[in-house]
């Protein structure tokens, strides 16, 4: 099938080069120069594993191809993706002047020769499909005016092009990218258009029934036969995205709220979490507690679907609870330090990990960059390592004073305290009873329970988990 993708970010570009895996033509279409430069170079902008050699070998099979004509590659197409960036504005509400700016585009490049299906694949708030119609259809009528101006009313031209929007959400994780495209729990395509939904059904049709062969860097997860292919109407489609995000942002604060109680009682979280966990209503998943969450996803879809609520006059107390308790966990780590050193003016903390969770560079919303401010503005001094995203983090937060290290016992070295914010697996296999002898006081705070307790107190050093 002959596939765009507009906007080849982290999720346009993982559904191309999958899409292009499963042998359709794709043409992802970027309108950043530097961007483009760097994709037509074999080059990919963010840090996911496994997603550079993947784009490599998927372009040099000939089905996966970039470009900044998106007329070119919407007049291709049979299915067009709408995969641009929707940040939240500083009120919460998501920015969707681009996807604003391309449905038109699209509107403004289609043609008579086929029945297009364009897809919704940006996290859009409830009801945006039928937005995403209304801008498309525009810009079909401003091509049409501008073609009658220059081409003569008697040439035949027909009613004009056709096409559907679908709603089609994502629900892949950093880290875990082309693994959670291949292998997902579920499709969700929002549309009561049948001849659309048959055409996406056909699409995901490899996925569905799992018949393509395995990259062997994402090998088939065992007993994975079919994927269920769920087909809603568009606002229902929409509205899971957003409650699935919310969910799972709403279960980590549970497991957080609790082990602020465990602390109190003298219980261990990890224990609870395991033991309620095992109910399978509950699933032990996204249960760990910690410094809370982070990243582009959870913060902004929360914060969007209260703003949906806001509008109906309708109250969204978890959600509130939701946000109010990870803000609140995201400092537990500086009470324990304040705990254990009293004074934190003059002491110099070490932060292992900055991005918001492991297998990527990203620092969006990251829990790290928050404990840093504020262990600054208490007069402590920072410093840091992470396995990727030192450089990354250098450069968006020039102001923010932190010594960076290059690796973990540099980190250690004239410490106070180290705390993992950042559960790498290299410092599951860091060397503690060398740390021990480095750091000026033998303490680490692990703000995620992902470390080995028993074996960093045998190297003499004062552990402090969350919850225990
Ligand atoms: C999340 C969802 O998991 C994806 O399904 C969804 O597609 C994606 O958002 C999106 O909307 O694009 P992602 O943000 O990449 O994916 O990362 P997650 O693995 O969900 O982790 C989010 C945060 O929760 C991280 O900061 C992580 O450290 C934290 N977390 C996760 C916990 O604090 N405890 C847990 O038990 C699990």
């Amino acid at each position: 099938m002959d596939i765009c993708v507009v906007g080849a970010g982290y999720v346009g570009l993982v559904t191309s080069a999958c899409l292009a895996y499963l042998g359709n033509q794709v043409i992802a279409v970027e309108s950043n120069p530097e961007r483009l430069h760097s994709l037509q170079s074999g080059g990919v902008p963010f840090f996911e594993p496994g997603l550079e050699e993947f784009v490599k070998k998927t372009s040099a099979s000939g089905n996966l191809t970039f470009s900044d004509n998106l007329t070119a590659a919407v007049q291709k197409a049979q299915v067009i993706f709408i995969a641009v960036g929707t940040p939240s504005l500083p009120n919460g509400e998501p920015d969707l002047s681009q996807v604003m700016v391309v449905a038109r585009a699209i509107g403004g490049a289609l043609d008579d020769s086929k029945r297009r299906i364009v897809v919704n694949k940006s996290t859009v708030p409830v009801g945006s499909g039928n937005w995403v119609e209304m801008l498309v259809s525009q810009g079909v009528a401003k091509a049409q005016k501008s073609a009658k101006e220059t081409v003569p009313a008697s040439s035949g031209r027909s009613e004009g092009p056709s096409f559907v929007v679908v709603s089609n959400p994502e629900f892949l994780r950093e880290g875990s990218a082309i693994a959670d495209s291949f292998y997902p729990d579920r499709i969700v395509v929002g549309s009561i258009d049948e001849q659309a939904t048959a055409v996406m059904k056909n699409l995901y049709k490899p996925i569905i029934s799992q018949t393509f062969e395995a990259p062997s860097f994402a090998p088939r997860p065992a007993k994975l036969e079919t994927v269920p292919f769920v087909v809603t109407d568009l606002a229902s489609a929409e509205l899971i995205k957003y409650s699935a995000n919310a969910f799972l942002a709403m279960k980590i604060s549970f497991a957080n709220e609790i082990s602020g109680l465990c602390e109190k009682v003298g219980a261990d979280v990890k224990q609870v979490a395991q033991g309620i966990g095992l109910d399978y209503r509950i699933g032990k998943a996204f249960l760990n507690a910690g410094v809370g969450w982070g990243g582009s996803c959870f913060g902004k879809d929360v914060s969007a679907l209260m703003q949906v609520a806001k509008e109906y006059s309708y109250p969204t107390s978890l959600l509130e609870a939701t946000v109010a308790v990870n803000d609140r966990q995201r400092l537990v780590v500086i009470k324990k330090l304040q705990e254990e050193l009293k004074i934190l003016k003059g002491r110099t903390i070490g932060l292992m990990g900055l991005s918001f969770k492991p297998d990527t560079d990203d620092l969006r919303d990251a829990p790290a960059l928050t404990i840093a401010y504020q262990l600054l503005k208490m007069g402590a001094s920072v410093k840091a390592y992470d396995p990727v995203s030192n450089d990354v983090c250098k450069t968006l937060h020039p102001h923010l004073d932190i010594v960076y290290a290059a690796d973990v016992e540099d980190l250690a070295s004239d410490c106070d305290a180290l705390v993992l914010v950042t559960e790498w697996a290299q410092f599951k296999k860091a060397d503690f009873k060398k740390i021990a002898k480095l750091m000026r006081w033998p303490l680490l705070i692990d703000g995620r329970n992902a470390l080995d307790e028993d074996e960093i107190r045998a190297c003499g050093i004062t552990y402090r988990g969350v919850g225990c």
